[in-house]
């Protein structure tokens, strides 16, 4: 606390990012990263870039990486806005399409940077009730409203939220923006990106951080209709024109036209996200079902928060939220083969 705060210093609750600790050998499931590594094409194309062009600055409207992605969901470029990470994309949206005299409505489990972003920009919210088994429930979702913002699949819990029941919630609710966070869609969702043509207030976001295992280059990205992108495009030009530098576009672009490397690591991963899921189940953990890179899980022979500890202990990193409702759950991020039997041989030992 310094009295050189400003107001909203003083009253912000941070989100806090799973850790990256430094320790050789470690088996980290906690941040949901791909445990494949990015598309050598995507490598190749970031060291091309690494070069005299760098003493300029990138081009500030992505304009490559805009039709490339455009032209991978058969959109077009004005149909597209890129920023540094999703969760920068995120930030923009709720300053841009949230911030109404009317709450904003989320799920009440969900990702955990939705209400700082609300606390950043002084946005009303109000948090709806998943159902007993984790799901969304669109008629659960009041018409008075600022906006409404969910990630399908959800997290933390990967349960995925049917294009049907989406398309069901947009029919209804057409005052106010719809945003789908599809960060992990590529793991076993459809995309709303085939409404966009439909519903000029749906936005979908997404990113490379996940499914094509570029989360240390920081892109993220929207697609919606044309004016929801030029609300975007106004924020980023009045907070920094140059969200993306040289190498990341580079990379991100190369990682879209990489389309096989892409399928083939998202099919392994989510093979490897079955048979862990199915070993979780025979270790007595309630498991729910998930369409994204992790699971979520409650082990039932001993508490969520204890087995989190033992487990790093023995070298291996989960996600363990202390907060109402999931507090006996792990979050755990699909790891290689290599890396979840190493965790189930932990696990078979602390737990039969
Ligand atoms: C639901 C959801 N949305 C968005 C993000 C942000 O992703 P990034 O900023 O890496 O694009 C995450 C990251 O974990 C997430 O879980």
């Amino acid at each position: 606390m310094s009295r050189y705060w400003s107001r909203i210093v003083h009253e912000l609750t941070p989100y806090v990012p799973g850790e990256q600790p430094r320790i050789d050998n470690l088996v980290k499931l906690n941040t949901n990263e791909n445990p494949y590594g990015p598309s050598p094409r995507a490598v190749e194309a970031m060291k091309a870039a690494l070069g005299d062009e760098l003493r300029l600055y990138p081009d500030p409207d992505a304009t490559e990486l805009r039709k490339t992605i455009a032209g991978y969901y058969r959109l077009e470029p004005e149909q597209v806005f890129v920023g540094n990470g999703s969760d920068e994309v995120l930030a923009h949206t709720f300053q841009a399409l949230l911030k109404h005299d009317r709450p904003l409505l989320f799920p009440d489990i969900t990702y955990s940077f939705y209400p700082v972003y609300c606390g950043l920009y002084e946005i009303e919210y109000q948090q709806i009730p998943l159902g007993e088994d984790f799901s969304i429930n669109v008629d659960d979702y009041p018409l008075e409203n600022g906006g409404i913002i969910f990630p399908n699949p959800n997290a933390p819990t990967g349960k995925l939220l049917a294009i049907a029941e989406i398309r069901r919630l947009l029919e209804s609710n057409t005052d106010s923006v719809v945003v789908v966070d599809e960060a992990y869609i590529d793991f076993g969702g459809r995309s709303a990106v085939g409404l966009i043509g439909d519903y000029p207030n749906l936005l979908v976001t997404q990113t490379v951080s996940k499914s094509r295992s570029l989360a240390g280059i920081r892109v993220g990205y929207a697609m919606g209709h044309p004016e929801l992108i030029e609300a975007l495009v106004r924020v980023k030009d009045s907070f920094n024109s140059y969200p993306l530098d040289r190498v990341a576009l580079a990379g991100a672009k190369a990682a879209f036209e990489d389309v096989d490397y892409f399928r083939e690591t998202c099919d392994r991963v989510i093979a490897s996200r079955e048979l862990l899921a199915s070993e979780l189940e025979s270790l007595d953990f309630r498991v729910i079902p998930s369409a994204a890179n992790f699971i979520f899980a409650a082990p039932l022979r001993m508490s969520a928060a204890r087995l989190a500890e033992v487990l790093r202990e023995r070298g291996i990193i989960v996600r363990y939220f202390n907060k109402p409702g999931i507090d006996e759950f792990l979050r755990i991020t699909t790891g290689t083969e290599a890396q979840n039997q190493a965790l189930l041989q932990e696990l078979r030992e602390l737990l039969l």
